[in-house]
C-alpha cells in the first residue's frame, strides 16, 4: 500500500512512519511542506501522489497554547483535519484520523467507549471533538482513533518533551516529586499504538476505535513507576490538588471495546509498554551508529535522517 503519514516527525507520526516502511510504501509529510492550513498545499500533493491510505498524527497538541489560540487550534486540528478528510475522499483514500481521551470530561468513573458522548472541557479537547465529526462526515473511508496519554522517544522540533522525560528531569532537580494522585490516566507508548494501527491498516474498521494501552493510573503511581523502572531513588508523594492550570478530566481511561469486538487488539498493558520504552531507549543509546545503520534494509536506512538526531550515538 502507499500511505501518507502527516505530521512524520511527532512523537506518533515518526513511529508510524517507522513501523509502516517495514511492509509498505511510506510518503512522511512534514509540517513544512505539508501544512493542514494550507489546502493548496496539500491538494498539490494528492495530485501528484497515489496514496491508499492518510494517517494523520499532526495536530496541536499543546492545551495552554490552544487555550490561548482557539483560532489556531481550530484551524488545524478541526478545520485542516476535515480539510485533508475532503481531499482523501476525492482521491477514494482512507483517512486514519488520530484523536485523544481529552474529549471525554472525566464523570463516568468507568472506561469510555466509543459509543460515549464527547463532553469537551478545553479548547483543545472542543477542537479535536469537532476534527473528528468532521473527518467522519467528509470522507466513507474514515477511522478516528482515540489514544491516552502519549509518550514516544521521538524529539519534537520544538524540543519539548515527553512525559516520562519531563517525569526523569524533575527528578535530578528535586529531592522528592509530588503528582495528582487523583487523576487516573492511561499512558500509552507512540510505539505501541504505531503497532496497533499497523495491525489493522490493510482494512481500518471505520468509525471511531479507543486505542490506548491497557489499565489505567494516577499521575503519582505512573511517576512511581518511572522511579522504579530507571533505579531513580527520589520519592514520589501523592498531591491533593493537581498543579495543571487547566480543567482536565479526573478520569480519562478508555475501553478498547471495538478493538476487543473485532479481535484486533494488540495494545499492551501500560507498565508492560513503558519498561519497554525505558528498556529500549537505553538499548539504543548503547548500540553503535554503524552497527544500527548496518541492520537496516535499503528502504530503512532511508528513515535513518529522521531518527539519527534523537540519539547521541
Ligand atoms: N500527546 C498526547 O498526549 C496525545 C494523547 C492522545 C492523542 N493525541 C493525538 O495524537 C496525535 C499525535 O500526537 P503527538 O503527541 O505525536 O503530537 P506531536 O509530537 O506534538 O506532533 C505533532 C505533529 O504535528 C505537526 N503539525 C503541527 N501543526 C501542523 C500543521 N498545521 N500542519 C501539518 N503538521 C502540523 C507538528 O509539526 P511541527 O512540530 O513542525 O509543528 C508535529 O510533527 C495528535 O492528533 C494528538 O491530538 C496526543
Amino acid at each position: 500500500m502507499n500511505i501518507a503519514v502527516v505530521g512524520a516527525d511527532g512523537q506518533l507520526g515518526a513511529e508510524l512512519a517507522w513501523e509502516l516502511q517495514r511492509e509498505h510504501t511510506v510518503f512522511p509529510l512534514y509540517h513544512e511542506t505539508f501544512d493542514l492550513t494550507n489546502y493548496a498545499q496539500m491538494q498539490e500533493f494528492f495530485l501528484t501522489h497515489d496514496v491508499n491510505c492518510v494517517l494523520n498524527a499532526a495536530g496541536l497538541n499543546d492545551k495552554e497554547s490552544c487555550e490561548k489560540n482557539p483560532l489556531q487550534a481550530f484551524a488545524v486540528n478541526a478545520l485542516g483535519a476535515r480539510d485533508l478528510a475532503r481531499l482523501c475522499q476525492s482521491s477514494r483514500a482512507a483517512c486514519i484520523h488520530i484523536s485523544c481521551d481529552a474529549i471525554f470530561d472525566g464523570e463516568k468513573e468507568v472506561p469510555y467507549v466509543e459509543t460515549d458522548r464527547p463532553s469537551p472541557l478545553t479548547v483543545y479537547a472542543n477542537s479535536k471533538v469537532a476534527g473528528e465529526n468532521f473527518v467522519l462526515s467528509e470522507c466513507e473511508k474514515a477511522t478516528v482513533v482515540r489514544s491516552g496519554i502519549l509518550y514516544g522517544k521521538h524529539q519534537r522540533r520544538d524540543g519539548s518533551r515527553n512525559i516520562v522525560e519531563e517525569i526523569l528531569l524533575k527528578a535530578t532537580k528535586n529531592p522528592e516529586l509530588y503528582y495528582s494522585d487523583s487523576i487516573l490516566i492511561c499512558p500509552t507508548s507512540a510505539v505501541a499504538l504505531a503497532k496497533q494501527i499497523c495491525a489493522f491498516i490493510a482494512d481500518p474498521p471505520g468509525g471511531i476505535i479507543h486505542a490506548s494501552c491497557h489499565g489505567a493510573c494516577s499521575w503519582c503511581q505512573f511517576a512511581q513507576r518511572i522511579m522504579s523502572l530507571t533505579n531513580n531513588i527520589t520519592p514520589v508523594f501523592p498531591a491533593s490538588q493537581s498543579s495543571e492550570s487547566l480543567r482536565e478530566p479526573l478520569f480519562s481511561a478508555l475501553e478498547n471495546r471495538r478493538l476487543q469486538q473485532l479481535g484486533l487488539d494488540v495494545m499492551p498493558f501500560w507498565e508492560e509498554a513503558l519498561h519497554d520504552y525505558l528498556h529500549a531507549e537505553w538499548s539504543l543509546a548503547r548500540m553503535t551508529e554503524s552497527a544500527r545503520f548496518a541492520s537496516m534494509t535499503e528502504n530503512s536506512q532511508g528513515f535513518w535522517n529522521l531518527f539519527r538526531r534523537e540519539y547521541t550515538l
